[in-house]
C-alpha cells in the first residue's frame, strides 16, 4: 500500500454507509481539503461542510426523506467534483439500501481486525481477511441476500501492536526509540491507522454500501485498557499515555461514534449541535473541544455516553461499552458506573422477540475461565493475603483476566437483569436472550442452562483477521471443555467467590477461523452462521479473491416451538466433556440459588 498515491485525490477516507434506517441514511467522509460534500441519489441531494479536527476534514452527510425499503445507487461529490464511485470501480455502485419495516433482521457481526496486506505474506501471517472474503462474495455473487448492517464488536484498529505500514508511517515523523515507541502517539497517527484499516479496494466498497455499528474494544486503545486501577495508574504515570487516550477517543467520536447514532440521537450530542449550528467562512475547527471531551469521557466515565441502542421492529440491539465505563476507584470497581448499569436496566426490556447486547467482551467466558477470572478478582482484593493480591495483579496482566467474569458486581447484576427479562418480569419473555461478543480470538456459542422462559445465548465472533497462537488454541479448548469448568469452580469458591446465579455449558465450538458471522431472525429461530474466507491454491492470483466457507451454524429455535438445538451437534468427545464437567460443577457445595438485588 502506498500511502502518498492514495492520499493524493480530495477523497482521503470513505464514503461509509453508518446508521440507516427505514427513511434516513448517513454517510460518513473524510476529505482532503476543507469543503462542501453532497451526496446524490435518484436526482435528490443532501450537503453539508466538513469540519476540521487536528488538520483533518471530515463530514457526516443525512440523507433523509428517504422511500422505505428502497435500494439506490448514490455518488459522492465534494465542492462539484465527483469523487464516488471512483472511475473504473470492478465493484457495484454503492447505495442506500433503506430498511424494510417488518422484514426480520439479517446483521453480520464480528470484531478484531488486524490491517496486513492481502498478499501471500499477509495471509500467510494473519490468515485470510474474512470482512474481505465477505466484501468480494457481497459483490460477485447477487444470489447470497445481503445482511441489513453490520456490527463490529471491538478491536477494529490496533494502536498498540501496529503493522509494517503503520511503523513505516510512523518512523517517518518521529524517533521510534522515544515513547511511546511504535505504538500510537497522536490523533495524526490515528487518523492513518484507521485510513490503513478501511481502504483496501474491497472492505472500502463493503463500508461504502453495508450499514455499520460499532464498539471500541482495548486495542483500539491499548491491550488490557482498563483493566484494573493498577494499571491505569501505571499508565497515567507515562509520559505519553494523557496524548494516547486524548487521542485515541477523539478520532473514535469521529471515525467510530458518530455514525453509530440515529439521526435523532444525533440531534441531542452536544458535539453534533455545534457542527450543525456552524455559521460562518471558515471551516469549523473541533480539535480542542474534542480533546477535552475524550479527557473528561476518560477521566469521568459516566459524563459522556459510548453506549447505544436501537430497535428494528421487534428486536432490540444494545450496544454496551464494557470498556470506558468502568469504574476503578481505591474502594470501588464495576465494569459499568453507575449511570451506564442504570441506561442498561432500561434497555433490558422483554415484549420483543429477540434482545440482543453486544458487549466487546463475552458475557458469558467458558466456565472454567469465568471461575478464573472471578477467582483472580478475589485475589487480587485480599482473599489469599498480600502476597496472592501482588500475584493476582500479575497474572490479570499478564493473561489478560479482565472480562465480565472479573468484574463479579457487574456480572451478576447484568445476570439478573437477563433472567429477569427471560422469565417474563420485565415484558412477554423473547424468544432470546442473546449476547454478541468478540475479543477473545475463537468463536463459540453457549447458552445458559434453563427449563423455560427465554433462551440466553452466548454468540462470540472473533477474529475477523487476527488469529490466535496455535499452542493457544489448546489451552483455550481445555478451558472450554475439559475439567477446568469444576477446577475453576472449587479454586474461585476457595477465595470465597460470590457463585453465578445460573450455569452455562456450550453447545458449539470453540472453532479458530478468521471469520465472519451473520445471524438472522427467521420463522424458525434465531439462525447464526459463521464464514471464513479461503484461499485456493498457493499462487498470488488466487489470493487476491477468496472465497467464502461456512465454518459453523447454530438454529437457536424458540422454546415455544418445541424445536431447538445447535445446527451442528458438538463432538461426542466435547459432549463428554461438557457433561462431565457441568457434572461436577453442580456438586460442588453451595451452587447458585438465584439472588435478586432489586436496583
Ligand atoms: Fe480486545
Amino acid at each position: 500500500m502506498n500511502s502518498d498515491v492514495k492520499k493524493t485525490g480530495p477523497l482521503i477516507l470513505g464514503p461509509l454507509m453508518r446508521h440507516v434506517d427505514a427513511t434516513s441514511a448517513s454517510i460518513w467522509v473524510e476529505t482532503r481539503d476543507a469543503g462542501h460534500v453532497v451526496v446524490r441519489a435518484d436526482n435528490r441531494s443532501w450537503g453539508t461542510d466538513t469540519f476540521a479536527v487536528h488538520g483533518h476534514h471530515y463530514a457526516l452527510v443525512e440523507a433523509d426523506d428517504l422511500e422505505p425499503a428502497t435500494v439506490t445507487p448514490y455518488t459522492v461529490a465534494i465542492d462539484g467534483t465527483e469523487v464516488w464511485p471512483p472511475p473504473g470501480s470492478p465493484y457495484p455502485p454503492s447505495v442506500i439500501a433503506t430498511m424494510k419495516p417488518g422484514k426480520p433482521l439479517r446483521m453480520a457481526f464480528g470484531s478484531c481486525r488486524t490491517s496486513v496486506a492481502h498478499d501471500a505474506k499477509g495471509n500467510g501471517t494473519h490468515g485470510v481477511d474474512a470482512m474481505r472474503a465477505y466484501a468480494l462474495r457481497m459483490a460477485g455473487d447477487p444470489s447470497v441476500p445481503w445482511p441489513d448492517l453490520v456490527l463490529f464488536l471491538g478491536d477494529q484498529v490496533y494502536a498498540d501492536e501496529t503493522t509494517e505500514a503503520m511503523r513505516e508511517f510512523i518512523v517517518a515523523r518521529r524517533d521510534v526509540e522515544q515513547a511511546p515507541w511504535d505504538e500510537l502517539k497522536d490523533y495524526e497517527e490515528y487518523a492513518h491507522l484507521y485510513w490503513l484499516a478501511w481502504t483496501d479496494d474491497a472492505n472500502r466498497w463493503l463500508l461504502s454500501t453495508l450499514p455499520s455499528a460499532m464498539i471500541f474494544d482495548d486495542h483500539d486503545i491499548r491491550d488490557d485498557w482498563n483493566t484494573s486501577l493498577e494499571w491505569k495508574q501505571e499508565m497515567e504515570a507515562t509520559v505519553w499515555w494523557h496524548e494516547r487516550i486524548v487521542s485515541g477517543l477523539a478520532s473514535y467520536w469521529v471515525y467510530q461514534h458518530l455514525g453509530n447514532l440515529s439521526p435523532a440521537k444525533r440531534a441531542e450530542d452536544e458535539t453534533w449541535q455545534k457542527i450543525i449550528a456552524h455559521e460562518g467562512d471558515g471551516e469549523l475547527d473541533l480539535s480542542d473541544h474534542l480533546d477535552t471531551l475524550a479527557d473528561e469521557a476518560d477521566q469521568h466515565p459516566d459524563r459522556y455516553r459510548w453506549s447505544y441502542s436501537r430497535d428494528f421492529d421487534d428486536v432490540r440491539l444494545v450496544v454496551l461499552d464494557s470498556r470506558a465505563a468502568r469504574v476503578l476507584k481505591d474502594n470501588e470497581r464495576s465494569i459499568l458506573d453507575d449511570a451506564e448499569m442504570a441506561w442498561l436496566d432500561e434497555q433490558m426490556q422483554g415484549d420483543r422477540k429477540h434482545l440482543l447486547i453486544g458487549t466487546s467482551l463475552p458475557f458469558l467466558l467458558s466456565e472454567g475461565l469465568h471461575h478464573l477470572e472471578a477467582w483472580n478478582e478475589a485475589l487480587v482484593h485480599g482473599a489469599w493475603g498480600r502476597t496472592g493480591r501482588w500475584f493476582g495483579e500479575k497474572l490479570r496482566q499478564a493473561v489478560d483476566l479482565e472480562h465480565w467474569a472479573a468484574f463479579e458486581n457487574g456480572f451478576q447484576e447484568v445476570a439478573e437483569m437477563a433472567t429477569a427479562v427471560a422469565d417474563g418480569e420485565r415484558g412477554e419473555a423473547p424468544d432470546t436472550v442473546t449476547f454478541l461478543s468478540g475479543d477473545v480470538h475463537h468463536s463459540y456459542v453457549a447458552e445458559v442452562d434453563r427449563r423455560d422462559g427465554s433462551r440466553i445465548i452466548q454468540a462470540v465472533c472473533s477474529p475477523i483477521r487476527n488469529p490466535l497462537p496455535r499452542f493457544m488454541r489448546s489451552v483455550t479448548a481445555f478451558l472450554s471443555y475439559g475439567l477446568a469448568a469444576p477446577m475453576g469452580a472449587l479454586v474461585a469458591r476457595s477465595a470465597k467467590v460470590q457463585k453465578p446465579p445460573f450455569s452455562w455449558r456450550p453447545i458449539r465450538g470453540p472453532w479458530f477461523d478468521n471469520n465472519l458471522a451473520t445471524l438472522e431472525d427467521t420463522e424458525q429461530g434465531l439462525k447464526f452462521w459463521w464464514e471464513t474466507g479461503v484461499v485456493d491454491g498457493s499462487d498470488g492470483s488466487e489470493q487476491a479473491h477468496p472465497r467464502l466457507e461456512e465454518a459453523a451454524s447454530v438454529m437457536i429455535s424458540s422454546r415455544r416451538s418445541g424445536e431447538g438445538s445447535p445446527g451442528d451437534p458438538p463432538s461426542r468427545k466435547q459432549r463428554t466433556l461438557s457433561q462431565v464437567s457441568t457434572w461436577l460443577v453442580r456438586r460442588l457445595p453451595g451452587r447458585a440459588g438465584r439472588s435478586r438485588r432489586p436496583r
